[in-house]
């Protein structure tokens, strides 16, 4: 289970699902890495930049669930992941949407084996579109009840 947490950490870091929050003014002077920000300006905090920031995850372009793994091989928490964003308008579903990403993605494991049909080389993760929702492309795979019998 701690490596099935590594791995939905990664998942969530990795497909950047919401890369920018909603628009938020900010509610009094500020002052951020040397930029004064006045009261009342719209900002859009980018959640990608933190996500793919290089040197809390190195090589973030990579899908590495060692990204969430200490040097022992426990799992490691980070301030930096944030697909539900952070503060007070953070997501209000995030402890529903983590349980059930471990409920379902651990039962589909537990049961099947899941296959690509292709070299998983030659699956493009890009996403086909990155508006509010960065969508990942679809594709399809072999669901063979566990355990897998090859078929020679
Ligand atoms: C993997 C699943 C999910 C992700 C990645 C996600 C991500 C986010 C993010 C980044 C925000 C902040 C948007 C912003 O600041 O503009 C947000 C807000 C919100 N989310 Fe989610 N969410 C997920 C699932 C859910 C679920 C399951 C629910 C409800 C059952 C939910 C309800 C909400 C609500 C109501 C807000 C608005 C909170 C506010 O503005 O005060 N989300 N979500």
């Amino acid at each position: 289970m701690p490596y099935m947490d590594t791995v939905i950490h990664e998942i969530q870091r990795y497909i950047d699902l919401i890369p920018n929050t909603l628009s938020l003014s900010v509610t009094q002077n500020i002052q951020f890495r040397g930029y004064h920000i006045p009261k009342g300006t719209e900002i859009l905090p980018s959640l990608t930049s933190v996500l793919y920031d290089e040197k809390e995850f190195p090589n973030p372009e990579k899908f590495d669930p060692g990204h969430f793994l200490d040097a022992s091989g426990n799992f490691k928490k980070s301030d930096y992941f944030m697909p539900f964003s952070t503060g007070k308008r953070a997501c209000v579903g995030e402890g529903l949407a983590l349980m059930e990403l471990v409920l379902i993605l651990t039962t589909i494991l537990q049961h099947f084996t899941l296959k690509p049909l292709v070299d998983p080389k030659a699956i493009d993760p890009t996403p086909v579109d990155n508006g509010f929702i960065s969508v990942p492309p679809s594709y399809e795979i072999s669901c063979a009840l566990f355990p897998f019998k090859e078929n020679n």
